[in-house]
């Protein structure tokens, strides 16, 4: 048994639809009972009386080798998050989240972890292509007290990816209360300085967490099918927050951090912005839209112009969920928040403009897949199964590409993320994605009944013994072993942790 330790006393108030999809992995029809769920909606009562908390830069220095080193503590602690009282959390060196690392391309980085909680966890870097070993899943659980130091070269485009812990069975535990940072990726493309960059001035990361507390300030859990269900937001650990802009140009780095709900992001006066890029990057052109909608773990970077003087405010508006309006309810589909008030200066510095091109993202071959593989999402299993740390579920051969077709068959919210590699969607519904699905991706949302095509080409790292994972990142679901495992070999090579293990079913 896991201790408990890192657990604080929370209410939890249990929704009909959730004790019975606890009881067994019931699924579509039940949480119709949630429908009586009232919507969340912050529209005009947030104050904003705060301002935004930049996390600040990880120091880091360079060993004797030239590999950038970084430390980092996971801690329990105790934040002031509310008037209401100080909350328990737990966070990388601080009380709530973590530093942001940041590592151009090329370079060889070693975090050293060290687990100052009471309990075991892991640290897992999500979006990095990386050895399995040096991943952070559930197989590289480091104890309490224990210490970690992965290690592996940086190698892939400039991006915003985002590291958090991954024990089985505790992840969303270990998330909603706090553990949780970002990782960006720089490189020397084209658009790095033509873009917005500097750090909590122009190129600002905006981490979005729904809460709900307690009267006397702790977190509280509702649920619903999804997962928890906050009814407040948190923009890096800040309730109530406001930026002040100082240029005319802010980018602002997307990340839902949430362990259940979608976010569909927006501006409260519809203005329209630029999304640039993606989970794993940045999109081959800025795309001009007015909305971003956001599945938990997924990243969108946005460059959005303001006007001097003027105020905006970033917005959530009920996300597109595909589920029917009952089930909607209960899962966030019919919520409004008011996220991050966005206060420009009276005078803007000058910033340029966004470069009609931005990187090249080539297009991954259909005509060279290798193996087709298929994974419904039904309940809380993929293809039929929970995750089982002895079997391997897809043995894949280092230097192919493959076709996954991914369905989410239970009617209710989904989504589908794949550790190692950043992937391309292929077509959804039988249709190619819109441009902004269409760069690299690490995590898609699913909607109900609609297959969707991944194309994901494996390179570099091989390790028949050590698996990676692929998973829904509603955590809970997660949690609950809506999870399989993929190792990657050289040609011909077999896995080998499935020794012992069978399948009964
Ligand atoms: Cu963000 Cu397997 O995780
Ligand atoms: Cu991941
Ligand atoms: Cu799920």
């Amino acid at each position: 048994m896991l201790s408990r330790s890192l657990r604080r006393p929370r209410a939890t108030v249990l929704t009909a639809g959730s004790i019975l999809v606890a009881a067994t992995v019931l699924s579509v029809g039940l949480t119709s009972c949630s429908g009586r769920v009232a919507p969340v909606d912050t529209t005009g009562r947030v104050e904003f009386d705060t301002t935004l908390v930049i996390p600040r830069l990880a120091e880091s220095r360079l060993d004797a080798a030239g590999t950038r080193v970084f430390a980092l503590v996971a801690e329990p602690g105790v934040t002031e998050l509310t008037s209401a009282g100080p909350t328990t959390t737990a966070g990388y060196n601080g009380s709530y989240l973590g530093p942001t690392l940041v590592a151009r391309r090329g370079e060889k980085v070693r975090v050293e972890l060290h687990n100052g909680l009471a309990e075991p966890t892991t640290l897992h870097w999500h979006g990095m292509h990386l050895p399995a070993a040096m991943d952070g899943g559930p197989h590289q659980m480091v104890a309490a007290g224990a210490e970690w130091s992965p290690e592996w070269r940086i190698d892939q485009p400039a991006a915003t990816l985002w590291y958090h812990p991954h024990p089985h069975g505790e992840t969303e535990e270990q998330v909603s209360m706090g553990l949780a940072g970002l990782f960006l990726i720089e490189d020397d493309g084209p658009a790095a300085l033509d873009l917005p960059h500097e750090y909590g001035v122009d190129d600002v990361p905006v981490i979005v967490q729904d809460v709900r507390f307690t009267a006397s300030g702790e977190f509280a859990e509702q649920r619903g099918f999804v997962g928890i269900l906050g009814d407040q937001l948190l923009v890096n650990g800040t309730l109530g927050p406001r930026f002040e802009a100082s240029t005319e140009l802010v980018r602002l780095r997307l990340l839902n951090a949430s362990t259940a709900r979608t976010y569909d992001f927006g501006f409260d006066d519809a203005r329209s912005f630029q999304q640039i890029a993606s989970d794993g990057g940045l999109l081959a052109a800025p795309i001009p839209t007015t909305s971003v909608q956001l599945s938990p773990g997924e990243r969108a970077e946005i460059v959005v112009r303001l006007v001097p003087g003027q105020t905006t405010t970033l917005v959530s508006r009920p996300p597109a969920l595909g589920v029917d309006p009952n089930a909607s309810a209960g899962n966030g589909g019919t919520d409004r928040f008011d996220v991050l008030q966005v206060i420009a200066a009276a005078v803007l510095s000058p910033s340029g403009r966004v470069p009609a091109v931005l990187a090249a993202v080539p297009r991954l071959d259909a005509a060279r897949v290798a193996i087709t593989r298929e994974f419904d999402l039904n309940g809380t299993q993929i293809n039929g199964e929970n995750m089982d740390p002895a079997r391997v579920d897809a043995t894949v051969t280092v230097d192919t590409t493959e076709r996954w077709q991914v369905e989410n068959t239970t009617g209710l919210p989904h989504n589908f993320h794949v550790h190692d590699v950043q992937f391309q969607i292929e077509s959804i519904g039988g249709r190619p994605p819109p441009a902004a699905l269409a760069g690299w991706k690490d995590t898609v949302y699913l909607p109900p009944h609609t297959p969707v095509d991944l194309l994901l080409h494996f390179s570099d790292y091989t390790d028949p013994g050590m698996p990676y994972m692929y998973h829904c990142h509603l955590l809970w679901h997660e949690d609950r072993g809506m999870m399989g495992q993929f190792v990657v070999t050289n040609p011909g090579e077999q896995a080998t942790i499935t020794e012992g293990t069978h399948h009964d079913h």
